[in-house]
């Protein structure tokens, strides 16, 4: 981990302020001062600042239940970031979580509501997002159009996307109803869902991520709570689900 980094985690400094203490020669790893705000830190380095031995915190890992109209950035874009909609940037919040640090494990569109991983835990997330995981992804999915079985199989099978040369890996569908859909993937191409609908002729209306691996979304959109144990471990698992 980078040195300012390993700073913020172990204070309560920002990058910038940790990054100006580095350059002042106030941060010492294993009794040698270094300047460089980009030096690697590993575990069993010993890092002071004033003479003071630094312990980073534990990671964090975050369910957030991401409202419609919010980004999964770490900043306000056109709609507002998800963590600032869900209150994460409160003065409490940020100083407890250190928000700027964390990132989303899986993102989500702005459009679409439902589950989103946060986490500041680099090797944690790569769990979730690498694509030889194939971690399993369920969404609701509102249609435009009533599905046909044709449609349904062809999904199940894989399909042709556009711009892309491999068909989509098979996919389980359920059918809710005539125009709603419950479907899991166990990729994460950009735009995937709304891509595979617009393939087959059809449109999505509306997308809500219900569960990603074993976690399931138990909580009312713009609230989020930490991870358990057993939820934050299920994705250092061999299998995913
Ligand atoms: N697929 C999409 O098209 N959009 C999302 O937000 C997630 C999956």
């Amino acid at each position: 981990m980078r040195l300012d980094k390993f700073i913020c985690k172990s204070t309560l400094l920002n990058r910038l302020q940790a990054q100006t203490l580095i350059r002042e020669g106030q941060v010492m790893v294993n009794q040698k001062v270094i300047k460089e705000a980009n030096a690697q830190v590993h575990a069993n380095n010993c890092v002071t600042m004033n003479k003071q031995i630094l312990i980073a915190r534990p990671p964090r890992y975050l369910m957030i239940h991401k409202p419609a109209n919010t980004v999964c950035s770490n900043v306000d874009e056109v709609y507002p970031s998800v963590f600032s909609a869900v209150g994460l940037y409160s003065e409490e919040n940020h100083r407890q979580y250190d928000v700027a640090l964390m990132h989303i494990a899986g993102r989500l569109d702005a459009d679409t509501t439902g589950l989103v991983l946060a986490t500041d835990d680099g090797h944690w997330s790569f769990n979730i997002t690498r694509p030889d995981q194939h971690c399993q992804k369920v969404y609701r999915v509102n249609l435009r159009n009533q599905i046909s079985q044709q449609s349904i199989s062809a999904i199940q099978q894989g399909i042709k996307l556009q711009g892309e040369d491999k068909l989509t890996r098979p996919a389980i569908i359920q059918l809710l109803s005539p125009k709603q859909v419950l479907l899991t993937i166990t990729e994460g191409k950009f735009h995937q869902v709304k891509r595979m609908f617009a393939a087959i002729g059809n449109k999505v209306e509306a997308l809500h991520r219900q569960q990603i691996g074993k976690v399931k979304l138990d909580i009312p959109p713009g609230v989020w709570r930490e991870l358990n144990q057993q939820e934050i471990d299920s994705f250092t698992e061999s299998n995913t689900l």
